[in-house]
């Protein structure tokens, strides 16, 4: 017995990193999960690997800002399975940039992207969860909100809005039985972080971290599992920090 068999996942951001790891796990625990992303030739790529390995995995090219394309992937999957249990809202993008250097365009492609995108994908599944009585959604914020970071500030106040936004939806859902969970990994080993991170920051890093190696996509998929499953019940509104001992509050 898998702990996902036959529930119907979407998670976004799922070409590279976090998300192809939960894309990974989630398949491996049995459930059919349509992954999406911006980039086609990533998530196409993914989803193929996955549906060598035997899995039931559903590609789709969208911008979790564009409501039109994650409608698409909604409706797909209520069409294919008449459900869907869970949403896992990763997608994100993490510029550096200082603030004194800042554009109010470079602000607002962030809040759309990481905070709106939730929004997006979260309206269009919440309809169906709402009349299924039951549902899943975990929220990928960062710990970055608990401490600050320099040349971060569109990011880490996008990470604290998804907090704020897990915590008040999990009030309103509540009585649907519908969970909203959030998790603030640390420096997870992505492709992302290499193009932003070098190794002397990276090593820097799991310095400041109590457990002495890399956190990766599968200790965060990890985490989404349990917060997808009835392992969890009994938890809403929270926020989970896997970051191998960074972050301690
Ligand atoms: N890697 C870390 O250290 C770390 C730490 C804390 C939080 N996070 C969060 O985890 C999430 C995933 O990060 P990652 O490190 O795996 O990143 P990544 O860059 O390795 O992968 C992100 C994926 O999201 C896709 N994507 C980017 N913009 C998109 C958009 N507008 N619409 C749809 N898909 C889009 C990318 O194409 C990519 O495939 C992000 O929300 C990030 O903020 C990452």
């Amino acid at each position: 017995m898998k702990l996902l068999d036959g529930k119907v996942a979407i998670v976004t951001g799922a070409g590279a990193g976090i998300g192809a790891g939960v894309a990974d796990l989630f398949c491996k625990q049995g459930a059919h999960v349509f992954l999406s992303d911006i980039d086609q030739a990533a998530v196409e790529h993914k989803a193929s690997s996955l549906q060598s390995d035997g899995g039931s995995a559903f590609p789709f090219t969208a911008d979790v800002r564009d409501r039109e394309a994650i409608t698409q992937i909604v409706q797909s999957a209520v069409t294919k399975f008449g459900r869907i249990d869970i949403l896992i809202n990763n997608a994100g993008v993490y510029p550096r940039q200082a603030f004194l250097d800042m554009t109010e365009e470079q602000w607002d492609t962030i809040q759309d992207i990481n905070v709106k995108g939730a929004f997006h994908c979260t309206k269009l599944v919440l309809p169906h969860m709402v009349q299924q009585r039951s549902g899943a959604i975990v929220n990928i914020s960062s710990v970055t909100f608990f401490l600050g970071m320099k040349q971060l500030t569109h990011y880490v106040a996008s990470k604290g809005a998804i907090i704020g936004f897990t915590r008040s939806l999990a009030r309103e859902l509540g009585e649907y039985n519908i969970h909203v969970n959030c998790i603030t990994p640390g420096a997870v080993e992505t492709e992302g972080e290499k193009a932003v991170a070098t190794k002397e920051q990276v090593a820097a890093l799991v310095e400041g971290q109590s457990l002495k190696r890399r956190i990766i996509p599968e200790d965060i998929a990890r985490v989404c599992l349990f917060l997808s499953t009835d392992l969890s019940s009994g938890m809403t509104g929270q926020t989970l920090n896997v970051d191998g001992g960074w972050v301690m509050y």
